[in-house]
């Protein structure tokens, strides 16, 4: 493969972000903008990758050490132009590695794809340019690099400051991205000088000296220009995101999953679906979130990190870090925390909150309950209502409850407690000691009535009143029924 080196510029100021995190490091679609353009970089498999960082570098670099472990940084103590920038790189390398083929990008690109970049490098290395650039036709050029052309081909790259109204209104604009050969950029970036309205050492003036030492200059014009968009304040992040979702969701939807509604639907570039996947309204898929075959998630979801079985249902639940089952029902209003595990066919159902907890296969645990720092058997149901206390006030603890239970409703499993394969407990019940299997747990004190209470203590109120209606003996056949006359149930 041919010897090619990255240089990705990342050490402007970014001061319209008006923010604490470096404008790089925001994110975009699951990752960071620097995070989109070093994995375009990467689909190249260059040789080398260098980062430029300059501004809040304290930041940026353990970002990019992460990312591209092997990653050449060069600091870039003030931001005197791109030129100057580029010049930073080279010397950040050694002499041996300042060879092959040399591509420059911007680290503000989310939008950048990988075989854009392949495309654009092997359009130059087919070529005898010293340098080719990515360019773009837009209908407004404003604030961009023109691309200048005559009979012989490009001549100029010409920045808005310093063109004539001629060239101002030339609509190929350039998008930042150049390619170079090592030798030829080797040789003109001692040329760049800074005598242009800024004060800057212009990376484009690299294309008249070219053109001054008798070699051509290619430009790959790239249809889907917006790939070179950069964001410079959060309006601009946000309206780059929306394309970005826009082309997910597109590339998902040929794919052969159903999104009801793409407009109130976010989903993150390293999201996985399978085909026959339906989203609702409302859903936001997001980290390495993995949603397999069938499986229905919506509306109203949101599931970070989390993966959906086969077939599963997901309505109105927030999830993160979870793992949901073949066939599983989670919702709605169900907030699913790190640790928790729904086996297949199992339930998590209305109000029910989970954290740390392996739901087996089957099991269910349907209404209005706190899952803690648990295990549940296949099979089994939890009542409405049930607390798995895991907290003593300074310890976490695990409660296990065996395959085939039946708890009751409004129940609190007061961990470390285990409750045996195929036990019952009854309604109430406050378990703090280990329930054999096969045995049913009672805790509540028998129940006292205390006969006549209301008509003696509330008299005179609506409930002495009725009490006292319904203590009247049954009124004859014909006459308004009472309390007892119906037919028994209901
Ligand atoms: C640059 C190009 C212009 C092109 C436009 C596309 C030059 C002289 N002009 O203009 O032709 O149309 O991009 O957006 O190259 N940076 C550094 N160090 C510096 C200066 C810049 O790292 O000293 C980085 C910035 O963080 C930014 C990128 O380089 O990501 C471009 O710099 P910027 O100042 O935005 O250049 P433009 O004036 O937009
Ligand atoms: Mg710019």
């Amino acid at each position: 493969m041919n010897d090619l080196t990255v240089i990705v510029l990342a050490a402007g100021g970014g001061t319209r972000m008006k923010s604490k995190t470096m404008k790089v490091l925001h994110p975009i679609a699951g990752r960071s903008m620097l995070g989109h353009v070093l994995a375009a970089a990467q689909a190249l498999e260059p040789t080398r990758i260098v980062a430029v960082v300059g501004n809040q570098r304290e930041q940026v670099v353990p970002h990019v050490r992460e990312l591209v472990p092997d990653a050449v940084i060069a600091v870039q103590e003030s931001q005197d132009g791109t030129g100057h920038a580029v010049r930073v790189a080279w010397q950040a390398l050694p002499a041996e590695a300042r060879s092959g083929t040399v591509l420059v990008a911007y680290a503000d690109t989310p939008l950048l794809q990988g075989d854009s970049l392949r495309a654009f490098a092997d359009f130059h290395l087919g070529s005898q340019h010293a340098m080719s650039i990515l360019s773009g036709r837009v209908p407004d050029p404003a604030g961009y690099g023109r691309v200048i052309r005559d009979a012989s081909g490009v001549v100029a790259i010409v920045e808005e400051r310093e063109a004539t109204p001629e060239q101002a209104a030339v609509d190929e604009i350039n998008s930042g991205i150049l390619a170079f050969d090592a030798d030829f950029l080797d040789a003109a970036l001692p040329r760049i000088g800074n005598d242009n309205a800024k004060r800057e050492y212009y990376l484009t003036d690299t294309v008249a000296l070219a053109r001054e030492d008798g070699r051509s200059v290619g430009a790959f014009v790239l249809d889907d220009v917006k790939q070179t968009e950069g964001a410079n304040d959060r309006a601009q992040l946000a309206s780059l995101a929306r394309e970005m979702n826009s082309r997910v969701l597109t590339r998902w939807m040929r794919e052969g999953v159903t999104v009801v509604d793409p407009e109130s639907t976010w989903i993150d570039v390293d999201v996985k679906l399978a085909r026959d996947v339906t989203i609702l309204p409302g859903v936001q898929l997001l980290g390495a979130t993995v949603v397999a075959e069938d499986a229905v998630v919506g509306p109203d979801c949101t599931l970070k990190d989390v993966e959906v079985g086969e077939g599963a249902r997901v309505v109105r639940t927030h999830g993160e870090l979870a793992v949901i089952g073949a066939g599983a029902d989670v919702g709605p209003f169900s907030y699913l925390r790190p640790g928790t595990v729904v086996g297949a066919g199992g339930k998590i159902g209305a109000f029910v909150e989970a954290k740390n907890a392996r739901i087996g296969d089957g099991a269910k645990v349907p209404h209005l309950s706190y899952v803690g720092d648990a295990e549940i058997g296949e099979g089994t149901n939890i009542g409405a209502g049930t607390i798995f206390a895991n907290y003593d006030g300074v310890e976490k603890h695990r409660t296990t409850v065996g395959r085939h239970a039946r708890t009751g409703s409004n129940n609190t499993f007061v961990a470390p407690v285990t409750i045996g394969d195929g036990a019952a407990t009854g309604g109430g019940t406050v378990v703090r000691e280990d329930v054999p299997p096969g045995a049913l747990a009672v805790s509540a004190g028998p129940q006292r009535n205390l006969e006549g209470w209301a008509q003696r203590r509330r008299a005179g109120t609506k409930q002495g009143d009725a009490a006292e209606a319904a203590s009247r003996p049954a009124a004859s056949p014909g006459t308004t029924p009472g309390v007892g006359d119906g037919p028994p149930g209901g």
